[in-house]
């Protein structure tokens, strides 16, 4: 196959932009965050939300923010899925993105729920977007440095591949562990009622300044090149899979309080 110039170019810069940059928990990180918080649910809240999802699930919709990510119209909700501020500072100590963050989105998301007058269409976009965010606010590198992009210019290898430190949070560790979205969920750790209450509390900045804590922890956890394998799993996996469990959990709490 011969390509023009041209387009050997286009193809070249495709590959360093577009492929380079990863975004969030993989499908199965996401998937396991509704699981977890379906089952923490009220009644009310549980008959509400499948009322407005037409009995989807949590699961089902978790990934849909990523799945209009290629449509252009929906541009605008790309700075939607992270946010990035200095580590010495509060979020709002800064001036927060013009374009919008994750903790901007989230509140737009939660405001529409509320809003009597908005139409069935944006409640149920609104709420899609919303079970997405809030998995990704327990990615620690979605609340990352600006300057590498939440660890997407980061090169490191996981086992033979070429991959960034932001994939390996996002998906390369999940994935590696090889479980599907239900038995990761199902496998979640047993907590007691006062655990579960002790995790829900809080606001949405409270649990945004400690998935930065940890952010920091995983910046330290490995080096620019570095060769990660079974002994970087064995060390991070619980982070991921509390993690998971913790957006479960403040999902489910999100969602009572509209809806419940
Ligand atoms: N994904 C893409 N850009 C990002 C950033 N600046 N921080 C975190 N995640 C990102
Ligand atoms: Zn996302
Ligand atoms: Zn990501």
């Amino acid at each position: 196959m011969k390509f023009k110039k041209g387009a050997v170019w286009i193809i070249m810069l495709i590959s360093v932009t577009g492929f380079a940059l990863d975004y969030d928990w993989g499908k199965t990180g996401h998937r396991v965050t509704g699981q977890i918080a379906e089952a923490h649910l009220s009644g009310k809240a549980k008959r509400n939300l499948a009322a407005l999802l037409e009995g989807q699930s949590l699961a089902m919709v978790s990934t849909f923010a990523d799945e209009i990510k290629s449509d252009k119209k929906y541009k605008k909700y790309h700075p939607w899925h992270y946010v990035n501020f200095p580590f010495d500072k509060k979020y709002g100590e800064t001036s927060p993105s013009a374009s919008g963050d994750l903790v901007q989105g989230i509140d737009k998301c939660i405001a529409i729920l509320k809003d009597e007058q908005a139409s069935t269409y944006d409640k149920q976009f609104h709420l899609k977007l919303l079970v997405h965010f809030i998995g990704d606010l327990h990615q620690p590198l979605h609340v990352g440095r600006a300057e590498d992009k939440g660890g997407n210019d980061i090169q490191v290898r996981w086992f033979k591949d070429g991959s960034n430190l932001h994939r390996v949070w996002d998906s390369d560790m999940i994935d590696h562990y090889g479980m599907s979205y239900t038995e990761l969920s199902l496998n979640r750790a047993a907590l007691t009622k006062t655990e579960i209450e002790d995790i829900q509390k809080g606001s949405v900045i409270d649990w945004v300044h400690e998935s930065q804590n940890l952010a920091a922890q995983v910046y330290q956890s490995a080096a620019i090149g570095e060769k990660l394998g079974y002994a970087y799993m064995y060390r991070n996996f619980t982070m991921v899979r509390t993690q998971l469990q913790k957006g479960g959990l403040r999902l489910a709490k999100v969602l009572n309080d509209i809806f419940g």
